[in-house]
């Protein structure tokens, strides 16, 4: 089974963070939001994968996963000009898929599940495709899956009347078949080829669609909020790596990951599940707080930080208390006298000065 990974897009709702690369290189627990794709893919067996690239930045996709190797897995980029949409993307990697039936991920789709299991059934299966289900609390905001006795009979994009709150999520098994679907298929009203509706005209031909409720987690990451829960989440979940150097002195609880070269001095303290790279200097009366990852070679001095990530090179010194944010790579906020709380939501190489 061939793999499909979406990685282009406006990302609109993620600016100013997608302004000088696409969202899914956003690091979730110090790690880019696609390459836990890639290693669900791997996982269940999808080796040769391709990539849908477009848009500001992309050649850092390339950049980033080079041939797959380092990955453990095959990578050949696909060009979308334009974000035409989900269908449109998918409709760009007919030649690459061949006859084979295939796994397409949404890049921006956090999952905590081995999808091994979904992927064997599906290969021995007749099924003309296989989408995965999760519950939500606010259905009017995705594509939506009607359910009677078990079978899926209607799948809706944002209903304003949700028949169920099953979501369809962005993780989806497909045949060749849906090729020619798409080739046919017409623009909705916000000019994309939206992948509901080709499921739901493959639905309307009487083929059939399979599907599996997942009760785990799982997470849409198309918002700064959505970005931090699922930081939030697989920081839970985390094994914890030490590999720092710290000064007598210094409190640490619950579970902390830090990489080689950094340097906890005397008077921090964290509080995990937290997660800091390497060559990262955390000076005196800082406190780092749960649900926090910090990016590599960055200096934090007398600052407070929960629930927020912090990309590579970054600077932020005194007295500032930062929650709920993201702060791109090669940023700084200095300040000199002690201010309330924040919420900062910063793009690559911005410089506060309080
Ligand atoms: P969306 O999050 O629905 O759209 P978007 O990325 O354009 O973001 P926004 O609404 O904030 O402007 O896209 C779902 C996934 O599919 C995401 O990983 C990006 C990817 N995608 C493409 O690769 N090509 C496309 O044409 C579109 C629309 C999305």
């Amino acid at each position: 089974m061939k793999g499909i990974i979406l990685h282009g897009g406006h990302g609109t709702r993620l600016r100013p963070l997608t302004h000088t690369g696409p969202k899914q290189l956003l690091p979730i627990a110090n790690k880019p939001m696609s390459q836990y794709c890639i290693e669900s893919m791997k996982e269940a067996g999808v080796t040769d994968i391709a990539i849908i690239i477009g848009g500001v930045g992309s050649n850092k996709v390339s950049e980033f996963y080079g041939n797959g190797e380092k990955f453990g897995v095959k990578i050949t980029y696909v060009k979308q000009d334009n974000p035409k949409g989900i269908a449109h993307a998918i409709g760009l990697c007919k030649d690459f898929i061949e006859n084979e039936k295939f796994l397409v991920f949404l890049g921006d789709n956090i999952i905590q599940k081995n999808i091994s299991n979904f992927s064997d059934e599906f290969l021995k299966s007749d099924y003309d495709a296989m989408i995965l289900l999760c519950e939500v609390d606010n259905p009017s905001r995705f594509g939506i899956a009607d359910i009677k006795n078990d079978k899926i009979i209607r799948i809706i994009e944002k209903p304003k009347d949700p028949p169920t709150n099953f979501a369809v999520t962005g993780i989806y098994f497909l045949t060749p078949k849906i090729f020619e679907i798409i080739e046919n298929l017409k623009p909705s009203w916000r000019d994309e080829l939206e992948i509901t509706d080709a499921l739901q005209i493959l639905l309307s031909k009487n083929n059939n669609i399979s599907y599996h409720l997942i009760t785990e987690y799982w997470k849409d990451t198309g918002t700064p909020e959505d970005i931090i829960h699922a930081n939030k989440s697989i920081l839970e979940n985390y094994v914890p790596v030490f590999n720092a150097k710290k000064e007598s002195g210094v409190v640490i609880t619950g579970d902390v990951s830090a990489g080689e070269g950094t340097i906890f001095k005397t008077g921090s303290k964290v509080n995990g599940p937290v997660i800091i790279g390497k060559d990262c200097i955390i000076e005196k009366n800082t406190v780092i707080n749960p649900n926090t990852s910090i990016g590599n070679n960055c200096i934090l001095s007398e600052c407070d930080i929960r629930n927020s990530i912090i990309m590579s090179n970054c600077e932020i010194q005194k007295d500032v208390k930062i929650r709920n944010s993201i702060i791109s790579s090669n940023s700084s906020i200095k300040q000199n006298e002690t201010i309330k709380e924040q919420v900062f939501l910063l793009g690559e190489g911005t410089k506060i000065f309080l």
